[in-house]
């Protein structure tokens, strides 16, 4: 049987802004602000960067790498690197299948949001208990969901370039313009509360951005590095097939140093923007109490904060919604293209034909998940200390079970087996430079696999 030619992005900036749509999603709004937030600003900020430019960077170069060299999808490409290790194909395909359903449930939480604010019902979302009572609510998290699943299933549908590429090109750009208005309006505010301290969001900015190393001990120090590290991984997609899949979409004349370092930009920056945006304005309308808020941050807190600044509110609240909306779908297409694309190369079956059976099981576990708050309400304790309902489970198995052990299996077949070598002669193909090469065999072979260990034994509550 004669080879279907391989689609592929158009140029470089195609395949950077989708790498970039990918790795910019509800990780660095919702979850960098709130981890930030929580563990000292400054000095979480100062650990994630140094992480993103050398263990994250290592990562992905890696896996972009892998699918240029391999030209085939996650479930694939790393049989060919190596037969032995074509395991770590399944688990890294298996990611995307349970981050997929889930990541539908939230975008559909997003997308009502949005409705409620740009409908004018705004306030309503800032009373206690409204994030709460939506998401135990049978039907209409069922029903936002599946939008959500349509949008990104139709563009997965349309293919890598005429999809995907597409999208990123239009939606990462007005994101990135977004993002920047809103956090200079956040750094302007000031507000006096019952009490008459008056907060302003420049002294917000300080609390976010400056490290304050006093009291802090080591193991206070050890959970926000352990934080850095997982959010990192989450936040630029690696380890779970993604990346893979986008490079092997990526022709062979692109400079992939360059454009790796572009995706790492993009996605930093749009991360520390987002904290820059939230951070302050909770600190302003709610002190360094509603700091702490954690994952309800976003959902909870921002909407109050939106309450508090009046009308302005209601116009910052669509914008940011619609924002996130952006952030997600374009995170939610990559991870639908991770598996699409595997049951492509996999059985040889076409896009539109593949596309049609992942969202037939996305809709149908969507609907158990979205469930998980309603008929199938539990309560389990998971290991590493959390309790959680279904989402929460299929977010600790993803996250923190079967990402760091891809994650370990790719640094032992790259660093161990077939070699940095490997993926520098592929990054190097067409007399690029490799800079950081030195970093880049040293985190391969040791710190990678060392911090990871670390990683694991703390998900499965041993430290
Ligand atoms: N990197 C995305 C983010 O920061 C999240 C994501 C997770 C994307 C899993 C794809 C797969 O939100």
């Amino acid at each position: 049987m004669s080879e279907k030619k391989r689609s592929s992005f158009t140029g470089s900036i195609g395949f950077v802004l989708a790498a970039a749509g990918s790795a910019v999603g509800l990780g660095n709004i919702w979850r960098f602000p709130y981890l930030a937030a929580k563990d000292n600003g400054g000095l979480f900020i100062l650990c994630y960067i140094i992480l993103a430019l050398t263990f994250g960077f290592a990562l992905l170069t890696t896996e972009i790498a892998i699918g240029r060299k391999t030209k085939q999808s996650p479930l694939t490409a790393y049989g060919k690197i190596n037969k032995k290790f074509k395991g770590i194909g399944t688990l890294a395909t298996l990611v995307p299948v349970i981050i997929l359903p889930y990541y539908c449930t939230i975008g559909g939480w997003v997308l009502k949001y949005f409705v409620t604010f740009i409908s004018g019902h705004g306030i309503d979302a800032a009373a206690d208990g409204y994030f709460t009572g939506y998401i135990t609510q049978q039907w209409q998290p069922i029903i936002w969901m599946l939008v959500f699943l349509a949008l990104t299933s139709i563009t997965v549908f349309c293919g890598v370039d005429k999809g995907i590429e597409k999208i990123s090109k239009v939606l990462m750009p007005i994101l990135l313009i977004l993002v920047i208005g809103i956090s200079v309006y956040s750094l302007t505010l000031t507000y006096t509360d019952a009490s008459g301290v008056t907060r302003t969001g420049l002294e917000g900015l300080k609390i976010y951005l400056v490290p304050d190393f006093t009291n802090v001990s080591f193991k206070d120090f050890f959970i926000i590095l352990m934080d850095a590290m997982g959010q990192l991984f989450f936040s630029i997609s690696v380890a779970m097939g993604i990346m893979v899949a986008y490079g092997s979409y990526v022709n062979d004349d692109t400079n992939l140093m360059k454009s790796i370092n572009q995706i790492e930009i993009f996605d930093t920056i749009v991360a520390l923007l987002a904290g820059l945006m939230i951070v302050p304005a909770v600190f302003v309308f709610m002190g360094k109490e509603g700091m702490s808020a954690g994952p309800g941050l976003m959902f909870v807190s921002l909407p109050k904060v939106f309450a508090d600044m009046g009308k302005t509110g209601t116009v910052i609240g669509i914008l940011f919604f619609l924002m996130v909306i952006f952030a997600a779908v374009t995170s939610c297409v990559s991870i639908m293209e991770a598996i699409v694309s595997s049951i492509m190369d996999r059985y040889n079956c076409s896009r539109k034909k593949s596309t049609i059976i992942v969202t037939a099981y996305a809709l149908i576990i969507g609907i158990v998940v979205c469930l998980g708050y309603n008929l199938f309400y539990f309560e389990l304790k998971l290991p590493n200390g959390s309790v959680g309902q279904i989402l929460d489970v299929f977010d600790y198995l993803s996250n923190n079970i079967l990402m760091p052990l891809v994650a370990l299996f790719t640094c032992i077949l790259i660093g161990w087996v077939a070699k940095p070598k490997t993926i520098i002669d592929e990054v190097t193909k067409n007399g690029e430079k490799f800079s950081r090469k030195t970093i880049y065999i040293v985190m391969m072979k040791f710190v990678v696999p060392i911090l990871i260990f670390v990683l694991l034994f703390q998900a499965v509550g041993i430290f």
